[in-house]
């Protein structure tokens, strides 16, 4: 099993982490011969990269302290020139609905990736719990696509990840009183339940970014009803994974580990990547976090005499995440839990739900009727999906 150990690599100075726009614009990927992954480990990285930068602004809004403040801008305009580079290796013959079912390829893999790697029971139980809704939306995107664009999902994803219905998107739409999870508590947390909570709401909140920013851009009626209606699950999601966090983390401590965790998903990336352009973006990029990892370091020791060793012990996170199938497991979680859902900070069945459960008057008022991830499945033309279930 290959092992992170942050103290072991190369970083590059601040001072040369910016570059000219011309050497920050690289050609993009071919989407027809890219390794599905690659796309997806393109995807997670910009999302890593967004949600540094939104971090970091917000943190700037509640510090007051010059150098922190300082040092925030410093390394916030790095991660926002890494975001760009990374989301313009995109390629512009990528349509919304192709990039999407990219986006939830990679919410499969990397959720069962988690999953299978999470050591805190609960935290799991919620990764496992997302895990088949996601499932079910590349579904939806997939019938959406062939509708749409004539387009087969499969030659996307090419076979590394099923096709076909989870937890159906119709009964995943609830009361926001059923976003409410307890937290892991950040003292007994080993350093890989951390940077999987770093992870998953990063890219939970890249996927909600993406379906809110161009859901809109179809004529259609009904590609612009799913997207909204799943734009919506993904904002839960950041919700449920958010709250699963231990909000007693000090800022700078927050800052630090969301350092690492960006410094260890370049590092997981690099070991997969395939594509010699792609690998050797993602190995600087972690030059260029180790950097700031060690900047972080010397911030939380400084300014809240906080100790680092405390927070990371040894600093080795024991094994990588690794974006490959999953589909025994997936199957698994499939038979077993499709029908739960939330209730008091719990997972139940939903058979033993309360008849007044918050949720059930809430997702009848917004699905109204037939809502639009059923109406893809009805309307559907060719059913060349359904030929091959
Ligand atoms: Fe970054
Ligand atoms: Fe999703
Ligand atoms: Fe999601
Ligand atoms: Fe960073």
């Amino acid at each position: 099993m290959t092992a992170f150990r942050p103290f072991e690599h190369d970083l590059i100075p601040i001072n040369e982490q910016f570059k000219s726009w011309k050497e920050m614009t690289l050609p993009p990927y071919d989407k027809k011969t890219a390794d599905p992954y690659t796309k997806t480990r393109v995807i997670l990285m910009n999302g890593i990269e967004n949600g540094s930068v939104l971090m970091k602004h917000a943190l700037a809004r509640m510090i007051d302290n010059d150098a922190v403040k300082l040092h925030l801008a410093l390394t916030r305009r790095v991660e926002s020139l890494q975001q760009q580079t990374i989301n313009w290796l995109n390629p512009a013959d990528q349509t919304v609905v192709e990039t999407s079912i990219s986006y939830e390829q990679l919410a499969v893999d990397l959720t069962a990736n988690l999953a299978q790697n999470e050591r805190d029971s609960y935290f799991k139980q919620v990764l496992d719990f997302a895990l088949l809704e996601d499932f079910d939306h590349l579904y939806r995107y997939a019938l959406l696509y062939e509708q749409l664009e004539g387009g087969d999902a499969e030659e996307l994803t090419r076979g590394r990840t099923e096709i076909k219905p989870g937890r159906p998107t119709r009964i995943q739409h609830r009361h926001p009183a059923d976003e409410m999870r307890t937290h892991f508590d950040r003292e007994e947390a080993s350093l890989r339940t951390r940077m999987n909570y770093f992870t998953i709401v990063s890219a939970e909140q890249q996927t909600m970014l993406f379906y809110k920013d161009h859901g809109q851009m179809y004529p259609s009626t009904l590609a612009r009803q799913l997207y909204t209606e799943i734009a919506d699950v993904e904002q839960q999601h950041v919700s449920q994974y958010e709250a699963v966090g231990d909000p007693n983390m000090t800022p700078l401590e927050a800052l630090l580990l969301m350092e690492l965790n960006e410094a260890y998903n370049y590092f997981s990336a690099y070991q997969a990547e395939e594509d010699p352009a792609i690998k050797k973006v993602w190995k600087e990029f972690m030059g260029q976090e180790l950097e700031h990892f060690h900047m972080a370091i010397a911030l939380l020791e400084r300014y809240e005499g906080g100790d680092a060793r405390e927070v990371l012990g040894d600093g080795i996170i024991p094994s990588i995440i690794e974006l490959r199938p999953n589909i025994d497991y997936v199957n698994a979680v499939l038979q077993t839990q499709a029908d739960l859902q939330p209730y008091d900070m719990e997972f139940v069945r939903s058979e033993n739900l309360p008849a007044d459960w918050p949720s059930f008057a809430f997702r009848d008022r917004q699905n109204g009727g037939v809502p639009p991830s059923d109406y893809v499945e009805k309307r559907r033309p060719r059913g060349r999906i359904r030929e091959r279930m």
